[in-house]
């Protein structure tokens, strides 16, 4: 494995979610791997998880880890071409990019969608430039229109707490403030598309995902209905991704919500969301505390995706 951007990277599924139990369990067992080994992650936007977990796992591998935020106190990187640089960005990420590969073994990078270009953001413009110009191995840690380190972690936590061989799984859409990427559901389909779960997506009309990510999946507009026998309800926001829309806000109703009247027509459902998740916006401070929240394993399972992936890609490089 050379990059990690989506699901497609990590080959037979099956046999990567029976490696990450085997790393689980074992993790310190790797560290020759990563000894003298630099692990560098390059933040656009901020984390808690991403953060903590990935420099985790790195150093769970005996490697050395560096972290980059851009915008506090790293120089303004000038991302597009051709651009007359006499504005408040100093540096292109043109000659930015060789120079931190220079300095690794292998670069994660956080680089979310800005809502401004969708051909920009949907062409994965500024991973695809680390991958192209640091001459080094990169992983998403969450990039334009994926979020594949949580969606690994995601499936993880599915297969340590499903009670039945194909469980029904629900992505839904709730309410948020803020106009949020559509990264985070896009892998999470991505990753459903491929394992073995009854699939459905739920959302108010207009929120349609790219059916690039969508594949065929049911998608079902009354929640309700969609929550009906579910193993598994997974909570997020989303702007709209269809065009005029793309990047907007269209619905703040508050009946998408995840309370116990939605939980109640589960088949006693554990509840995800990736976090961080604004409590009484997406979901209800009764369910996100009650006994079938797994937020918290979920988040963990962080670090085990992360060694994984930077333990593939490590290995791939020797
Ligand atoms: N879920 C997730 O990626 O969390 P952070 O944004 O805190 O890294």
């Amino acid at each position: 494995m050379r990059t990690y951007t989506n699901v497609k990277d990590l080959g037979d599924l099956k046999a990567a979610v029976k490696e990450a139990l085997e790393v689980k369990a074992n993790r310190y067992s790797y560290k020759a791997l990563g000894t003298d080994k630099t692990l560098l992650m390059v933040f656009f936007n901020s984390s808690l998880r991403t953060r903590l977990s990935t420099q985790k796992a790195g150093m769970n591998l005996g490697m050395n880890t560096m972290v980059l935020d851009i915008n506090q106190g790293a120089w303004k990187l000038e991302t597009e071409r051709g651009v007359i640089m006499d504005g408040d960005k100093p540096e292109h990420i043109l000659e930015a990019i060789p120079v931190m590969g220079a300095y690794c073994d292998v670069i994660g990078v956080r680089a979310f969608a800005q809502f401004e270009d969708k051909a920009f953001d949907y062409s994965e413009t500024i991973l695809n430039q680390f991958i192209q110009y640091s001459g080094k191995p990169v992983f998403s840690m969450e990039a334009a229109t994926g979020h594949p380190l949580q969606a690994f972690a995601d499936l993880i936590t599915i297969e340590e707490y499903k009670k039945k061989e194909r469980p029904k799984v629900v992505l839904t859409w709730a309410p948020h403030p803020k106009a949020l990427p559509q990264a985070v559901p896009n892998s999470f389909a991505d990753f459903m598309n491929e394992a073995d779960v009854d699939f459905v997506i739920t959302h108010p009309e207009g929120y349609e995902l790219s059916e690039q990510f969508v594949r065929g999946a049911r998608v079902e507009y009354d929640q309700l209905k969609a929550f009906e026998g579910a193993d598994f309800i997974y909570a997020k926001n989303w702007a709209a991704f269809n065009d005029p829309n793309y990047g907007k806000i269209l619905s703040t109703d508050r009946s998408w919500t995840v309370s116990d009247r939605q939980m109640a027509v589960t088949n006693d459902a554990r509840f995800m969301h990736c976090l961080p998740v604004r409590r009484n916006m997406i979901v209800t401070d009764e369910v996100i505390e009650s006994p079938r929240s797994i937020v918290i394993p979920e988040a963990a399972n962080r670090e085990i995706s992360a060694q994984v992936v930077i333990k593939r890609l490590l290995e791939a490089a020797q």
